[in-house]
């Protein structure tokens, strides 16, 4: 049976890699996708494909009035997936203040504003927010200065939003996922920075016990489960799936 069923999704960063998976595999198990991005041309596509169960709006997530946009063409909104996100490449030396900045309006705000623009929809009926954090959410590298100090932050801030929904009774579960480095465009863009991109890929592979990077449906999966009623005692957690690398 289709655990989805009923339920309206919207997925940021919907039109490529992780949320791509995520969105197809939401529109598979029932669900009404919201495939949200500012890659028009991706996400038209995906929708087009997938026919009835979605469509796509256009976000750029550090935008207000674009999140406002985007929320305001929802009748409802059951499940929240902050996805959108970029990784930087740099260490403390390496990287520029601006570089910085760019990584936590897109990582950071991105979420903020995700979540409190969608939230007054959401409390109506309650719900589930998934963010998109990382191993390199609770696992420092010496060359993801920014990145590290931006999943960090989508860590603790969803345990902050888990904890107040909680108390008020709203009924919406907040909680974050953390792939290791799973094989989709973003991987490849990091390796583009890179002056030894065999090395850096390689370096990917051996962070993992079980010696390889993971595949988006294994992140999709996760998110299906924690969209879905079987997750309903699950809040304010930490759902790493990254073959072993944090352990
Ligand atoms: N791929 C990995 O190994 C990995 C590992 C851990 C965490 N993550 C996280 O998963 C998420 C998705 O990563 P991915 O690998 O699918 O990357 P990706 O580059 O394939 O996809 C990112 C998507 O976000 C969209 N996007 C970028 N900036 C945006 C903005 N300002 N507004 C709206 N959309 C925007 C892009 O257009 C793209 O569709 C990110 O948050 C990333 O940090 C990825």
């Amino acid at each position: 049976m289709a655990v989805l069923n009923g339920k309206v999704a919207l997925v940021t960063g919907g039109a490529s890699g992780l949320g791509e998976a995520i969105v197809r595999a939401y529109a598979a198990e029932g669900a009404s996708v919201v495939i949200a991005d500012i890659d028009a041309a991706g996400g038209q596509a995906l929708a087009a494909e997938l026919g009835g169960n979605a469509r796509f709006v256009t976000l750029d997530v550090t935008r207000q009035e674009s999140w406002d946009a985007a929320i305001a063409t929802c009748d409802r909104i059951d499940v929240l997936v902050n996805n959108a996100g970029i990784t930087t490449l740099g260490s403390i030396e390496e990287i520029t203040l601006d570089q910085f900045r760019h990584e936590l309006d897109i990582d950071v705000l991105g979420v903020f504003m995700g979540m409190q623009t969608a939230l007054p929809k959401m409390k109506a009926h309650g719900g589930s927010i998934i963010n998109m954090s990382s191993l390199s959410g609770v696992k420092a590298s010496s060359n993801l200065v920014a990145y590290n100090a931006a999943k960090a932050a989508v860590t603790l801030m969803t345990k902050s939003c888990a904890l107040h929904f909680a108390e008020k009774g709203y009924g919406i579960r907040c909680n974050s996922i953390h792939p290791g480095a799973i094989h989709t465009p973003i991987i490849d863009k990091v390796l583009a920075q890179s002056d030894d991109p065999k090395a850096l890929y390689q370096s990917f592979v051996d962070v993992h016990p079980v010696k390889r990077l993971g595949r988006p449906e294994e992140i999709a999966a996760m998110a299906v489960f924690l969209a879905s009623d079987a997750s309903a005692f699950a809040t304010g957690a930490e759902f790493r799936v990254d073959g072993g690398a944090s352990v």
